[in-house]
């Protein structure tokens, strides 16, 4: 049971109706961030967290997510006869990989927890974690926070650790808040025990503004909580609701604040994807410098 978490899922089944038509007939996870599409420093982070065994989460119209992570010997080939180098540089993220690939498909968008139920027979007994597929972490290092978390769920024994970031009070409506013991100052980086969540608070209800942030370490007990949730008005099963299961069981679910360095993006709709494209392209290694001058070349217009 101490061994290392290797396991992650990635959810990346939702329908991104928000992002329409972009979103027509590609995946919101397979839209450009930058130079790379979502889902692809997603992968990365997992990778470097040493999660070296990935299930994806796929639905109709998502098929380009599988390609992505595939080696494609006729491109490789072709670059390497034109000798460009740079190119099949970035294509490296496909040979260095240290993480083996597997699919599995939400036949329909039955939520978030459904789709996170599917994972049960790739996860067996293990724990897992779970890191949404539109949702990005930024910084040096994207994945220390989950790194964190998954040495945290091992040392204390947790059934879930979710985490969070501090939202603006009147931006809570648009999350899942948590409560927890005391006020929202909770340290970064450290489990702080949870003791509900709520689901998108009317304005002025939310107990704290610590809204949940897309990535998750599980034990298996949250499939059994996942079995026993009934369905939303809409059909759906939330993952927020399974989580509340799991706290009325009486197990230990956490949260862990991500620290200030690593800003999470959410690409679900169109403003949250233009601030993290201009975000993620600003920090570019190669390119930033460029759409630095852009903008402030722009800011004089505005
Ligand atoms: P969202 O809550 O943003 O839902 O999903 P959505 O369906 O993708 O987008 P809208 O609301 O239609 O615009 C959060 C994450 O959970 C996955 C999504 O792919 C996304 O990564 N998800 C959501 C599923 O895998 N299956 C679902 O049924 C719902």
């Amino acid at each position: 049971m101490n061994q290392p978490i290797t396991k992650a899922i990635v959810p990346a089944a939702g329908l991104g109706t928000r992002l329409l038509p972009a979103t027509k007939s590609q995946p919101k996870e397979m839209l450009p961030v930058g130079r790379k599409p979502a889902v692809q420093y997603v992968v990365e982070e997992l990778q470097a967290a040493r999660l070296s065994k990935i299930l994806i989460i796929t639905g109709r119209r998502k098929r380009s997510i599988e390609d992505h992570f595939d080696v494609e010997p006729e491109l490789v080939a072709a670059l390497e006869r034109a000798g460009n180098e740079a190119l099949l540089d970035d294509l490296r993220y496909l040979n260095k990989s240290s993480a083996r690939f597997f699919y599995t498909r939400q036949s329909a968008p039955k939520g978030l927890g459904h789709a996170v139920s599917l994972g049960r027979d790739f996860v067996g007994d293990d724990d897992c974690a779970v890191a949404l597929g539109d949702s990005l972490i930024a910084g040096n290092d994207p994945a220390s926070p989950l790194r964190g978390m998954m040495a945290a769920h091992k040392h204390v024994g947790a059934a879930a650790i979710i985490a969070v970031e501090q939202v603006a009070p009147e931006e809570a409506f648009r999350y899942g808040i948590v409560s927890i013991d005391g006020d929202s100052a909770i340290p970064a980086d450290e489990p702080v025990a949870i003791t509900d969540i709520v689901e998108k608070p009317p304005t002025g209800t939310a107990p704290t503004n610590l809204a949940i942030a897309a990535r998750y370490t599980f034990s298996p007990a949250i499939f059994e909580a996942l079995q026993r949730t009934a369905p939303d008005r809409k059909g759906e099963i939330q993952l927020t609701d399974a989580m509340n299961i799991l706290i009325r069981m009486g197990l230990p679910v956490y949260a862990w604040l991500l620290p200030a360095r690593h800003q999470r993006y959410d690409i679900g709709n169109f403003e949250s994807y233009f601030r993290a494209f201009i975000d993620f392209a600003l920090a570019d290694e190669r390119y930033g410098y460029l759409v630095r001058k852009h903008i402030k070349a722009k800011a004089y217009e505005l």
